[in-house]
């Protein structure tokens, strides 16, 4: 897996940005689907870059918490969409940390508030805007995988291969419970079920870019399935496409 990203990565040309002709994948979902790993995973596999798009998202949440800005106030947060400077680095035991604006964030990040936070600073169109560029910088070759809510939709919608993957709200909340209850971060399988619910319904709902599979995505339901069986699924389907290119 390749990580070189956003605004410390070596900027491509334009003419490099606008290269359709790098593969993308796309695996859009809601939070839990498996998205993350699946996309890690077949990133690795393929030897491609990879965009984590809710880090983002969820970056200038956490960047918005640290000046204390009102999340009522959209010019303040479109300001900071721009301003904060976020960076992706793989450790050398092959963990990936976010360092938001000097300081190493990946545990905050993945907490339920910065959840809830980039949820509510996404539905704001001009953050949406301000990322976009930021999202499509990623397409370097030999290629991309893209994991988020719009990518197959909004961002990449040329994209080679799009995928969708769903999960039913009670085993993606158990999944996020094992992860966050593994790390020591104290929460209820019950409140995890209500802040997805709520997420996915704020997601779903929002008037810019909701969450929905791309007419042309390849829908799966990851309830019950192991990481092994949906990575090689996803491996097979780019597979196929190169092969009937
Ligand atoms: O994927 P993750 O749970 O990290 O995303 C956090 C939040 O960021 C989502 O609930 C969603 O509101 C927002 N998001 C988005 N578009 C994306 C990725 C994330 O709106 N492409």
């Amino acid at each position: 897996m390749r990580l070189d990203v956003g605004r410390q990565a070596k900027r491509p040309s334009h003419n490099e940005r606008m290269d359709t002709s790098i593969p993308v994948l796309t695996i859009d979902g809601p939070s839990g689907s498996g998205k993350g790993t699946i996309s890690r995973l077949v990133a690795q596999q393929l030897g491609w870059h990879y965009l984590d798009s809710g880090a983002l998202y969820r970056a200038v949440g956490v960047s918005a918490g640290w000046a204390n800005l009102d999340l009522a106030d959209p010019a303040a947060l479109v300001r900071c969409a721009f301003d904060t400077e976020i960076r992706f680095r793989e450790t050398p035991t092959g963990d990936l940390r976010i360092i938001v604006n000097g300081l190493d964030a990946t545990d905050e990040l993945r907490t339920e508030t910065a959840g809830a936070a980039a949820s509510a600073i996404a539905a704001i169109p001009e953050v949406r805007t301000a990322l976009k560029e930021r999202q499509r910088d990623f397409r370097c070759a030999p290629g991309l995988v893209a994991d988020g809510r719009d990518m197959g939709t909004v961002i990449f919608p040329d994209a080679s291969v799009k995928v969708f993957l769903t999960a039913s709200a009670d085993e993606r909340a158990e999944r996020r419970y094992k992860q966050l209850n593994g790390k020591g971060v104290p929460v209820t399988l019950a409140g995890l079920l209500r802040e997805i619910l709520a997420r996915d319904a704020r997601d779903a709902q929002r008037a810019v870019a909701p969450l929905r599979p791309a007419e042309d995505a390849v829908r799966i339901d990851t309830t019950g399935l192991g990481i092994d069986h949906v990575v090689d699924e996803v491996l097979a389907l780019v597979g196929n496409r190169r092969g009937a290119q």
